[in-house]
């Protein structure tokens, strides 16, 4: 049986969901992560997932083992003591550890391949359960935005602890994602927002609050569609998020060459510090913005519509 999981990024909120205000997210289709389970005729369960060179029979793994301890997981759910020989096969075209949710792409559709082939039918909202308590191991404290996303395959509007709203998207838009390239983990750069709020609460509620309402108010412009209304969103969103500390001089030189290149608008995306920054585009001028990323030191670019 096979299964998928797309990429996804933040449009808007990120760390501002983090203290319970609301954050936009999209999938990004044109990257994905392909999962096939099938019998096995030699006993075991054989994991194969050449994009991280892992060849590995389960029983050879750490149980907290990225991979292995999805499958534990599942088995456990199903209570299944005793699996059948099976193999898995793992393929993916999400760059790793760049903000793109490779992780949690990896979950979902590990537990839906998982979940077909040994007929036990889930729900989204019992794979994204899953999906989370598996990112709660590796991440600290996530949101919950990255595994909703993913899940769901479909743009939401990410409140934590509130019932899932996904939205429609008015009128499709263009966005060009470039990645500084810099590992940067999402824990730390949470960690030193949350050390911040802890020594000055009053200021970080009010950034909180502004990064809130342009999350809300960009909802409004993309289901109405005036997805152009963006860009100036995205910069207002930028200089929230220099404020919080979690830009850099890397993320901030892509931001400013996406605009004098003619992009509508930029932002980091994600945790920050490193990672991706997003920029929304007129159609037409997403290859001179991404050509121009590049330029500037980007290790890659993506081009999504968003639609
Ligand atoms: O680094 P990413 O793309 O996984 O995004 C993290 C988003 C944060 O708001 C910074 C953290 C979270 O758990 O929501």
């Amino acid at each position: 049986m096979k299964a998928s999981a797309p990429g996804k990024i933040i449009l808007f909120g990120e760390h501002a969901v983090v203290y319970n205000r609301p954050a936009l997210a999209v999938p990004v289709t044109q990257v994905k992560v392909d999962v096939e389970v099938t019998d096995s005729e030699s006993a075991g369960i054989h994991i194969h997932a050449p994009i991280i060179n892992l060849h590995a029979e389960l029983n050879t793994l750490p149980p907290d083992h990225a991979i292995g301890s999805v499958v534990l997981k599942v088995f456990s759910a199903f209570g299944i003591s005793n699996p059948p020989p099976l193999k898995i096969n793992i393929t993916s075209t999400i760059p790793a550890a760049a903000g793109l949710g490779s992780g949690a792409a990896v979950s979902a559709a590990l537990i839906r391949a998982l979940a077909l082939h040994l007929a036990y039918p889930l729900t989204n909202e019992q794979v994204n359960d899953m999906v989370f308590e598996i990112e709660k191991l590796h991440h600290g404290t996530p949101s919950g935005i990255d595994n909703t996303v993913i899940t769901f395959s479909k743009p939401v509007y990410f409140v934590k602890g509130q019932p899932i709203e996904t939205f429609k998207v008015g009128k499709p838009f263009t966005i060009v994602i470039g990645d500084t390239g810099v590992a940067a983990p999402t824990k730390e750069s949470v960690g030193d927002v949350r050390k911040l709020w802890l020594e000055d609460q009053n200021k970080f509620e009010v950034l909180f609050n502004e990064i809130g309402k342009i999350s809300q108010t960009a909802r409004d412009s993309i289901e109405s569609g005036q997805p152009e209304q963006l860009g100036g969103l995205m910069d207002q969103n930028h200089a929230l998020l220099q404020q919080l500390t979690v830009s850099s001089n890397e993320l901030d030189n892509l931001v400013t060459a996406a605009r004098d290149a003619g992009a509508l608008g930029a932002k980091l995306s994600g945790g920050g510090r490193g990672g991706n920054m997003i920029a929304l585009v007129k159609k037409e001028k997403a290859e001179s913005v991404s050509n121009a990323l590049l330029s500037a030191g980007a290790k890659r670019t993506i081009v999504t519509e968003i639609k």
